[in-house]
């Protein structure tokens, strides 16, 4: 069994990707599930309904949020509607929407989980131990659980790998939207990976247009981030295999499309 995801879409050069590539991605990868992270979706902040029904459109079956989960006031419209909605599950617990959803493949089930750090982020429940709560509930259902750990940084990022290890299939990190180079399979059987990346604007920083990013840290004033208008862009993903039955993750595989690095099916 395999699973693609797809790192931070962010605004509508990453929804253009999103379109253009996922349909090729899954025709070379042939995942059994897509999953796409589509937190800054929407101008770079949140999510709309209409551009989840779109990730399902393009062929995915879950979409994961992170921090700007309500930036988007359209969200608490449909989120308790949205069965394939994850967003982070130590927000408060009286938050909508859901931080666990299951899909059902055939015989097979897998479980997705959504978890926000708490360094250099909003304060909220301990991500460590809602995992926990939530894989002993997930694995008396299935061995195939995925986390998407949607954190900034990188030593909470590593500990939850490290922390979750031979408990799940994957942990992969989210929020810092450049793609790392350590992704691996660690010891007991868990694939990592820090950063998968994120897919949008190339020639931006972390996706939002450059100057107006220069400009706040020489002048320190406030400034509205924007998505750039461009059609210079990147996509970045994982490719998961897994053995079905025990869960455990055999591969994870980089994929980063760009300019500097061409899709080649
Ligand atoms: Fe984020």
């Amino acid at each position: 069994m395999n699973i693609l995801f797809v790192g931070d879409v962010v605004g509508s050069p990453g929804r253009d990707m999103v379109k253009e590539y996922v349909p090729r991605l899954k025709e070379k990868y042939r995942p059994h599930i897509t999953i796409i992270n589509g937190e800054n979706a929407a101008g770079g902040k949140g999510i709309t309904e209409k551009i989840y029904r779109g990730f399902l459109e393009v062929g995915a079956q879950a979409v994961t949020l992170g921090n700007h989960t309500w930036d988007n006031r359209d969200i608490f419209e449909f989120i308790d509607d949205a069965k394939y909605m994850v967003r982070p599950a130590n927000f408060p617990e009286d938050n909508p929407g859901k931080g666990i959803v299951y899909l059902k493949m055939n015989q097979d089930e897998i479980a997705i989980i959504s978890l926000q750090g708490r360094t250099f982020m909003q304060p909220n429940n301990c991500p460590f131990r809602k995992a926990d709560e939530l894989i002993e509930e997930a694995s008396k259902r299935t061995p195939i659980i995925f986390v998407d750990f949607h954190a900034e940084a990188t030593s909470e990022k590593l500990a939850m790998g490290w922390y979750l290890d031979g408990r799940v299939t994957a942990v992969v990190g989210t929020h810092t939207h450049v793609q790392t180079a350590d992704n691996r399979i660690l010891p007991q059987g868990t694939a990592y990976i820090s950063d998968v990346g994120m897919t949008g604007p190339y020639d931006g920083i972390l996706g939002m247009d450059r100057e107006i990013v220069i400009r706040r840290f020489l002048s320190n004033l406030p400034a509205r981030f924007e998505v750039p208008d461009t059609d210079k862009t990147q996509l970045g993903a994982v490719h998961i295999e897994l053995d079905k039955k025990t869960g455990k993750a055999k591969k994870i595989d980089r994929i980063l499309i760009n300019d500097d690095h061409p899709f080649f099916s």
